[in-house]
Formats: C-alpha cells, sequence, structure tokens
C-alpha cells in the first residue's frame, strides 16, 4: 500500500465515523414525535411540557391520560367561558333627573302624545288617602308635607307683604267629576275644549293632595285668570315657591299642552311628590 492509497483509506473510515455519529443523533425511529402529532394542536403544548416523561415510560396509558386532561381543561374551558357575560359594555343608567316643566317642547323632547296612559294630555293620578291629608284652613287639605311647606311659604310672603290666598286644594276624583262634566256641560264644551282648563276625573293633580290654587288677595280679580301672573302674589311664587318645594305644574308652552294656570302650584318637595309627578311620565319622554 502505497502513501496515496493510505490516505483514502483514512479518509474513508473518517467518513464512516461521521456517518455514524450523525445518525446516533436523530431519534431511532419517528414514534414518539409522531404520537405527538397526532394530538390536536390546542393540546400541543401540554403534551410538549410532559414530552420528556412520555419519552421515558413511551407508554400509552399516559398518552391517553394526558389528552383526557386536555380535554378536560378545554371543557372547563368552554363552560366558564358560555358562564362569564360576554358583553362587558356598561348598562346605560335611565336618568331620572326631572324634566325642567317650563322647558318649552322641541321636535327631540317629545311631547306627551307618546304617554299612552293619558286622557286628552292628562296624565292618571291616584287619589291621596284620607289619613294623609291635613286642613290648611278654611275646607281646604293637603298632604301633611305639602302642607306644612305651604303654610311656611305663604308666613314667608305674608312678611314680605304678599297676601297669597287659597282657591283649590285636594278634590277627590267624585269633586273632580262634578267639574269636569258638570260644569263642561253648563258651559257647552266638548271634552277635549274642557280638557283644556281642566282634568278628567282620577287625571287631576289636585287628587294627589300636592296641588293648590293660589290667588292674591289684594287683586281678587285675577282668581282663575291668566292675569294672575302680573300679580304681586304671582311674582313673589316665582321668585321663592323653589325654596319650600313647589313648583309651577302647567307653565307656558307645557309639554302636556294643558292652558296655561299661573295659579296652579304643586309640592314636589320629598321623594313621593317627586315621584307622583315625575316617575312614568319621565321614561316616556326620553
Ligand atoms: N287644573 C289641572 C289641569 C289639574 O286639575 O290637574
Ligand atoms: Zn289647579
Amino acid at each position: 500500500m502505497n502513501h496515496q492509497q493510505c490516505v483514502k483509506m483514512q479518509y474513508s473510515r473518517n467518513r464512516e465515523q461521521q456517518l455514524s455519529n450523525s445518525n446516533r443523533s436523530r431519534p431511532a425511529n419517528n414514534s414518539a414525535l409522531g404520537k405527538a402529532e397526532e394530538i390536536p394542536a390546542a393540546l400541543r403544548d401540554g403534551a410538549k411540557t410532559r414530552s420528556n416523561i412520555r419519552r421515558k415510560s413511551a407508554s400509552k396509558p399516559r398518552t391517553i391520560a394526558a389528552m383526557a386532561i386536555g380535554l378536560g381543561v378545554l371543557v372547563a374551558g368552554g363552560v366558564l367561558m358560555m358562564a362569564t357575560p360576554r358583553d362587558r359594555t356598561p348598562t346605560p343608567i335611565v336618568s331620572t333627573i326631572p324634566r325642567d316643566p317650563s322647558t318649552p317642547t322641541t321636535a327631540t323632547n317629545q311631547s306627551s302624545d307618546t304617554d299612552t296612559d293619558n286622557v286628552l294630555n292628562h296624565l292618571p293620578y291616584a287619589q291621596a288617602p284620607e289619613a294623609e291629608l291635613v286642613s290648611i284652613g278654611g275646607n281646604y287639605r293637603l298632604r301633611k308635607t305639602a302642607a306644612v311647606k305651604f303654610q311656611s311659604m305663604v308666613a314667608a310672603a305674608r312678611s314680605s307683604g304678599v297676601n297669597i290666598t287659597t282657591i283649590s286644594a285636594f278634590r277627590s276624583v267624585e269633586e273632580q267629576k262634578r267639574l269636569f262634566f258638570g260644569v263642561g256641560a253648563e258651559r257647552g264644551q266638548q271634552p277635549t275644549k274642557r280638557a283644556e282648563v281642566s282634568a278628567p276625573p282620577k287625571y287631576s293633580e289636585h287628587h294627589t293632595g300636592y296641588a293648590i290654587d293660589v290667588g292674591d288677595r289684594s287683586v281678587p280679580a285675577t282668581n282663575l285668570n291668566q292675569n294672575f301672573d302680573t300679580t304681586p302674589a304671582y311674582k313673589w311664587l316665582k321668585a321663592n315657591a323653589a325654596t319650600y318645594g313647589f313648583e309651577l305644574s302647567f307653565p307656558k308652552d307645557n309639554i302636556q299642552k294643558v292652558s296655561y294656570e299661573p295659579w296652579h302650584w304643586r309640592f314636589v318637595g320629598d321623594i313621593n311628590s317627586l315621584e307622583t309627578f315625575y316617575k312614568a311620565h319621565n321614561l316616556k319622554n326620553k
């Protein structure tokens, strides 16, 4: 063997050695990898973390157990997702802030035409319980809370030289029947015309025991007339009534389209009175 033959033989041996080493670094077969590939994609991460254990044991029951656990995790996740509310949008809070009745009706502020329970634009009111009513002088009665505030208001006006008188206060449904149908018949008024100035029975604010009609003792000719708004009593009330929890029910261009009544005031100074006049009505005028 010459030198060249000797070198060739050595090269051939080295090459065999290299090939042998390279084969040893590869898996003996693809069985472990193959099983991993059979596991659904969603389970592969879990399969990888357990791959060493699986390689050591290479047992079928372990693989099946891992798949079962993985499937269990998926099912549990699905149940949790279904049980979790998906819509995280905050529930809109319906405003309960009373609309300012002095705000004129606009195209976006729908009129009482949308109030399905109104009759000729008047809203239904329950009659105040007898036990809630107290005298405010004469034959006039109001609910206790309203009566106390009304009397304070009248006293304050008097101390300013203004004399507020009472024309009407609580009225029962029976009394309202006489006013609406009786007076309406005397005047020959159709119900639609009558309703412009008087509420049908069961639909008068006076049933609540929170509403009152007032006059000015110094100018009785203005009683129940729209020119009552020229009197010192009206001007004083306009400036001070809110302090005592009272507001004008039917200002000019009111949302109910009831005739302007500068003499008719209602108490809205506690939660019951506020709900009485605003709750249902407010929702319908969103
Ligand atoms: N006077 C008003 C319309 C009422 O009775 O409610
Ligand atoms: Zn009235």
